[in-house]
């Protein structure tokens, strides 16, 4: 997600803009750049990195104006650079434009445009925008937009300015957030509330789908049609530290809550009607039938994630797939050969294990994929071809949001691989398809669900001195990620445990105080561990069980039940971690921990 401010009235714009951005640096902060109107046309400028640099930029080259755009920037398209930062202009350098969001049928639009002529800068979907707002251009900005807007598929949040009406913004959105703020003879909109606090607290939320058109003196809001829209601003009384969480108490929280959402925006453009759509990534069919095995190399929940990826790609593609702490790889001595095909996975493509790693069977000349969430880190640019979860920053130490989207894109590149090598059929990509198409809805509706029995277990158990967590297959690397999210912000000690192996050794730990979060979604090893479960219950041992939706025998022996939606076993880890990532949360908060910053943890550990 980036940021995007636009402002009009008698203040520098550039002023205005900065100090929005600032704000909005949590959503993005890849690269920036702010277009000014002064009456002589439209002015920009631009840098990579922070904000900091864009500042540089302007204190030796500034640009004076009322009117202005400015846009922080978490790359989808087109690797973090000055040509493919916002704002973009168009051919005819009348049309500047910032865009948050992704254009889904930018490419077909691209080639529609070049077909005609037009030359493109840059790799991003948001400069097409503004070549076909140039294009269409009627003499009213606000009516251009309207036609424009038809024609894109996707999510969008856009602020636009024309030279030839150098006294407005027009702005609309779809899918992504867009709000305006309403001063005394100047007027504001931004992505977030937190860029215009300093300036006004009366804000309008624009609606799905609605124009805003924005000058000094006035502010008007349009349906898709152009039909007018009254409205009434609201006092906002969110403080900028709360706004920048978006009300929530701390930043993991919020990405807790954004799942559904990172999760729609990982899946977009990826399924096609009932099928996997991985062209971005120009794998080549035959190459990939010589790959005799598959090594995924991660740290810490990445590792978990690919702990899952490898029962994926094994159950899809049936190609042999291991899965290596990258710090253990590293002195193992490894075998690597050409028929390999490594997958990095790394929230922030900067692990220095993993990279290390990754650098060792480049060596070795295999094949290198990653799943990254970072665009333009080290760990993307070292590889043949990388499928970026689009999590947008992940600020809490605490990785949930990258986790739940590197396990979507396992099932992506696992289903549609299987069907590139011709071991998955059809009729288990659609139903797999399916089943990811409805996870954003499921993960939303469980987080809506507010999950009481996760409260009240953090309440009972947060003086426990150990925790058990257990699960199979698909479910055992859930059970090691709840645990290290447990360990890694409350500071209890918690285990993550393959169920079969609690009999041999485990079960001895099992005594009254002692609980037990037993994993058993619906599935074929549900059975098993409902099992290992009465094994402990016989014990005295506390169990919470996590089991899906109407499993009676679960009610029964759980001392804490918490349910999930159905789903396909396959997808089920998805669903499983939310109440486990909001176990760990509600306990650190009630120990009054650092949520955000736990002690001795750094949010990427680029050292080894
Ligand atoms: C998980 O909550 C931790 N923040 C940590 O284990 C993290 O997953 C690990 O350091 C790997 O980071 P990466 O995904 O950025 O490579």
């Amino acid at each position: 997600m980036c940021g995007i401010v636009g402002y009009v009235g008698p203040r520098e714009a550039t002023e205005v803009l900065i100090e929005g951005l600032r704000r909005l640096e949590y959503r993005g902060y890849d690269s920036a750049g702010v277009a000014v109107m002064n009456g002589t046309g439209v002015q920009v400028r631009k840098a990579v990195g922070r904000l900091s640099a864009l500042e540089k930029v302007l204190s030796s080259n500034g640009i004076h104006g009322g009117v202005g755009i400015g846009h922080t920037r978490w790359a989808t398209h087109g690797v973090p650079n000055e040509v493919n930062s916002h704002p973009h202009v168009s051919y005819d350098g009348k049309v500047s434009i910032i865009h948050n969001g992704i254009i889904e049928n930018y490419r077909e639009l691209k080639r529609e445009l070049a077909e005609q002529g037009v030359k493109f800068k840059s790799d991003t979907d948001t400069e097409v925008v503004a070549h076909l707002l140039a294009k269409a251009f009627d003499g009213g900005l606000l009516t251009t937009l309207s036609k424009v807007v038809k024609r894109l598929r996707g999510a969008y949040a856009l602020a636009v300015c024309h030279s030839d009406q150098p006294d407005r913004i027009v702005a609309t959105r779809m899918g992504s957030p867009l709000v305006i703020g309403i001063g005394e003879g100047e007027n504001f909109i931004a992505s977030d509330v937190p860029a215009v606090l300093k300036y006004t607290r009366q804000i309008v939320f624009l609606e799905e789908g609605c124009l805003a058109q924005v000058t000094r003196d006035g502010v008007e809001l349009f349906d898709a049609d152009l039909k007018p829209l009254s409205f009434t601003p609201t006092t906002t009384s969110l403080t900028l530290d709360a706004a920048e969480k978006e009300g929530y108490e701390h930043f993991m929280l919020k990405e807790i809550h954004e799942q559904p959402h990172a999760l729609a925006e990982t899946i977009r453009g990826r399924i096609d009607g009932d099928h996997v759509d991985l062209s971005e990534l120009e794998l080549d069919a035959e190459s990939l039938k010589g790959v005799k095995r598959i090594a995924i190399l991660a740290c810490g929940t990445s590792l978990y994630s690919g702990m899952v990826g490898k029962y994926l790609l094994e159950r899809f593609t049936r190609i042999p797939t291991e899965t290596w702490s990258a710090s253990e790889f590293r002195y193992a001595d490894p075998v690597i050969d050409p028929g390999m095909l490594v997958i990095a996975v790394s929230q922030s493509g900067e692990t220095a294990d993993t990279l290390e790693a990754l650098r060792i069977v480049k060596e070795g000349g295999a094949r290198t994929i990653a799943i990254c969430n970072v665009m333009g880190s080290s760990i993307p640019r070292m590889v043949d071809a990388t499928l970026y979860t689009r999590a947008g920053p992940e600020i809490g130490v605490a990785s949930t949001k990258a986790y739940t989207t590197q396990l979507a894109g396992f099932v992506l590149l696992a289903v549609g691989i299987g069907r590139m090598v011709d071991k998955t059929d059809e009729a288990t990509e659609k139903t797999i398809v399916e089943g990811l198409r409805q996870m954003p809805g499921q993960v939303k509706a469980l987080l809506d669900e507010d999950i009481v029995a996760v409260k009240r277990c953090a309440k009972r158990y947060k003086d426990v001195f150990n925790f058990m967590y257990i699960g199979r297959h698909f479910n055992y690397p859930t059970a090691m990620e709840g645990a290290l999210k447990l360990k890694e912000i409350s500071y209890i000690h918690a285990e993550g445990y393959a169920g079969g192996e609690m009999k041999h050794g485990p079960l001895a730990l099992v005594e009254g105080t002692f609980p037990t979060i037993a994993i058993a979604p619906a599935g074929r090893t549900r059975e098993k561990l409902i099992s290992n479960v009465q094994e402990i219950k016989a014990r005295k041992g506390v169990v919470v069980m996590l089991s899906t939706h109407g499993d009676e025998e679960a009610r029964e022996l759980a001392d804490y039940l918490i349910e999930i939606p159905a789903c396909e076993e396959e997808l089920s880890p998805i669903l499983a971690v939310i109440p486990l990532q909001l176990l760990a949360y509600y306990t650190a908060t009630q120990l009054g921990r650092d949520v955000d910053k736990p002690r001795n943890l750094a949010k990427s550990v680029t050292v080894e």
